[in-house]
């Protein structure tokens, strides 16, 4: 399998991962990429929407076939493809935050929604969905967002080519996914902690439905879970029951 052998492109569609979804449905190879250059109801993880404007941002899905079921660490090895794809194509040492941000001086510059379809216990198919502000200025995002995001241009100063962050990105994205796919989990944790913002044994803030969580974090484990120490004891959180994470 290759990532990327076989690109779809749209000028325009209501989300790249639904329309992936239905390709996958009706029996399109692992590896298929469906590109969009804007989506109008773009989706980002915890049902929020992702700003999708015209030409602006890389709008990315990916079908995948694995046999494991557990995928709980494929969107961070998507993660570490992401920021290799970027140093690539511009030289920009972006970073991550924990799940599946992709992040430079804080602020958000892409995100990643995984999402499976399961037939009983077994996958059937997982799109990965990979969101990327490219070109954006400040007042190119809603105002909603302009304090927390930013874009390849922004960061760099300079127009980005879109088609050498994607060019770059099929084959180290083929990359870890066969690591996943091999099952090096430590070879992807131990690679993703190391690019993640948060420093091993800071002081960490961890907002949740259920209230606010306080502790020390400690790294990441084999489920993608973050490490928390709390009086002596160790938490598991899982990326799902977090809703935002301060440290200092
Ligand atoms: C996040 O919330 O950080 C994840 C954002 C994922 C956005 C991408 S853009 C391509 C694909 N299609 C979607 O509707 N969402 C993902």
């Amino acid at each position: 399998m290759t990532i990327g052998t076989t690109i779809h492109s749209f000028s325009t569609c209501p989300s790249t991962n639904d329309l992936a979804k239905r390709l996958a449905r009706e029996g399109s190879a692992e590896g298929t990429v469906v590109l969009a250059e804007e989506q109008t109801e773009g989706r980002g993880t915890k049902g929020r929407s992702w700003h999708s404007p015209r030409g602006q941002g890389l709008y990315a899905s990916i079908i995948l076939r694995p046999l494991r079921a557990d995928l709980s660490l494929l969107p961070l090895a998507a993660g570490v493809a992401c920021l290799e794809a970027i140093r690539e194509a511009t030289g920009l040492e972006a970073a991550l935050e924990w799940p599946n941000d992709i992040v430079w001086k804080h602020r958000k510059l892409g995100g990643i929604l995984c999402e499976g379809e399961f037939l009983g216990s077994a996958v059937s198919f997982a799109v990965l969905g990979i969101g990327l502000n490219i070109g954006q200025i400040r007042d190119d995002f809603p105002a909603a967002l302009r304090r927390t995001a930013t874009s390849l241009r922004l960061a760099l100063g300079r127009e980005v080519d879109r088609a050498a962050v994607e060019t770059a990105l099929w084959p180290v994205l083929d990359r870890w996914y066969t690591t996943w796919v091999r099952g090096r989990k430590e070879e992807i944790v131990r690679t993703y902690e190391s690019r993640l913002v948060i420093p091993a044994g800071a002081d960490v803030e961890v907002r949740r439905e259920e209230g606010t969580l306080r502790g020390v974090y400690r790294g990441i484990d084999l489920r993608a879970r973050l490490k928390l120490e709390k009086d002596g004891k160790e938490i598991l959180l899982s990326p799902a029951e977090i809703l935002a994470i301060d440290y200092n």
